[in-house]
């Protein structure tokens, strides 16, 4: 396939140019990120939040990841497809772990997962995985599954003992096989010295300029959300306002029938309209 994006394609890049990441849940989300050029869509379970308005990420079902990602899935061509696991379903079990997996490459098309985390369990998933053939993204730093345990969505790894900590999953997750990690919510000379001391990419969300690529949330990047964003977050919109006004305006037109306008309207030609009340 011309222009398609693939694992290889992605872990090559280190190095040589920055990989551009962000997330999609639906067909329009998925067809503007395509279009742009972006090299991979995350269907991140940030679809919590920003789509089902959520107030963690921890109550998004397995079932909606698998809907969502085949909906992407069949709208694009271009980027590489990834599938975020969600909180559940990579805990269990390694069998029940590579089943999950699975049913999102099976059912929802994904071409790659990712998982957050890099202690015992997670390595000994990301190992099982790669085993099967099912490429996997780490995710490390800030993660938001883990919102509880942190006690809120503060900056990971300041303290020598996090930083040691955060580095060390990073090259244990790459022992284990996966093909690139995410850093997020994490100091930029931390994911710097990350960056530099493994062989596949770092993607930052959060986490500095020296990463080998960048992730967003899409609906954080063009600004359409009600709620304040994270520091690390650039707003390339302000879609929000920007939709505001057009509906106030919608509103204020119906009201003042000033909509719909001629050219919105059909009209019957050739026609004497009061024949139409004749019996
Ligand atoms: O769910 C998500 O959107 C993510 C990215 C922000 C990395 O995990």
């Amino acid at each position: 396939m011309d222009n398609k994006i693939t694992i290889p394609y992605i872990t090559a890049q280190k190095g040589k140019a920055k990989i551009t990441m962000v997330t999609a849940y639906d067909y329009i989300t998925a067809r503007l990120a395509e279009t742009a050029g972006i090299d991979i869509i995350l269907v991140g379970d940030s679809m919590a939040n920003v789509v089902y308005g959520h107030a963690t990420t921890l109550q998004l079902e397995l079932c909606d990841m698998i809907k969502h990602t085949r909906i992407v899935s069949d709208h694009i061509k271009g980027p590489l497809l990834v599938a975020d696991m969600t909180f559940g379903s990579f805990h269990i079990n390694t069998d029940k772990t590579v089943e999950n997996a699975v049913s999102l490459m099976k059912y929802g098309r994904a071409e790659a997962v990712k998982l957050e985390g890099g202690t015992r369990s997670k390595l000994l998933a990301i190992e099982k995985l790669t085993e099967h053939s099912i490429p996997v993204m780490g995710h490390i730093g800030l993660t938001p599954q883990s919102v509880h345990s942190f006690g809120g969505y503060s900056v990971r790894g300041k303290s020598l003992n996090e930083a040691k900590s955060i580095y060390n999953q990073a090259k244990d997750i790459e022992k284990a096989g996966a093909f690139s990690i995410v850093l997020e919510g994490i100091p930029s000379e931390l994911s710097r010295l990350i960056t530099e001391n493994i062989s596949i990419p770092t993607i930052g969300i959060g986490a500095g300029i020296d990463c080998d690529g960048q992730v967003l949330v899409i609906h954080d990047l063009l600004g359409l959300t009600d709620k304040p964003v994270p520091r690390f977050v650039k707003k390339y919109d302000n879609l929000w306002e920007r939709g505001l006004k057009a509906l106030e305006s919608y509103i204020s037109d119906v009201r003042n029938s000033r909509f719909p306008e001629k050219e919105h309207c059909y009209f019957i030609k050739n026609l004497d309209i009061n024949q139409i009340k004749e019996k």
